[in-house]
């Protein structure tokens, strides 16, 4: 079965984009990877990464299909209410990202919307919280059909 890959604004620059505070991994090479981890187990991975929430909000309506997700909302995590909205509709179980310790940053970052939504959380861990997200929610996805 489909997961979903959701990433949110200004993650397509990830390699570039202040690789002190997000390291040198691209979103291509995490997408991979993910499609990597998850293989294993049988699943396949749907990727998006967009600036503008209305587009991923259309990503998660046409992702009913899928049977779980893992999102990175990027700054939506601040105030990302239409965001949260979708996702408090998907069917499935999803994990939210973060390559950064968001708690360590700017207070702003540390009340993320869509965390009460999430069947788990994971910060801080760079790149490889996408992976370990991906084990988290493949799981779970297993518990569930247990
Ligand atoms: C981020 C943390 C957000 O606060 C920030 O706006 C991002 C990246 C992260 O992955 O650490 O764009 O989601």
């Amino acid at each position: 079965a489909e997961i979903l890959l959701l990433n949110g604004p200004n993650l397509g620059q990830l390699g570039t984009r202040r690789p002190e505070m997000y390291g040198t991994t691209t979103l291509a090479e995490i997408e991979r990877d993910v499609r990597k981890t998850v293989a294993e187990s049988g699943h396949t991975v749907r990727c998006l990464q967009d600036e503008s929430e209305a587009t991923l909000v259309r990503a998660v309506h046409a992702a009913a299909d899928c049977v779980g997700a893992i999102v990175n909302p990027g700054a939506l995590m601040i105030a990302g209410w239409s965001l949260r909205d979708a996702l408090e509709s998907f069917p499935g179980p999803w994990m939210e990202v973060h390559l950064s310790n968001v708690f360590a940053r700017e207070p702003f970052r540390h009340n993320s919307v869509i965390s009460p939504l999430a069947s788990g959380v994971l910060c801080g861990l760079g790149a490889y919280g996408y992976q370990l997200a991906a084990l988290g929610l493949v799981h779970r996805l297993a518990q569930d059909a247990a």
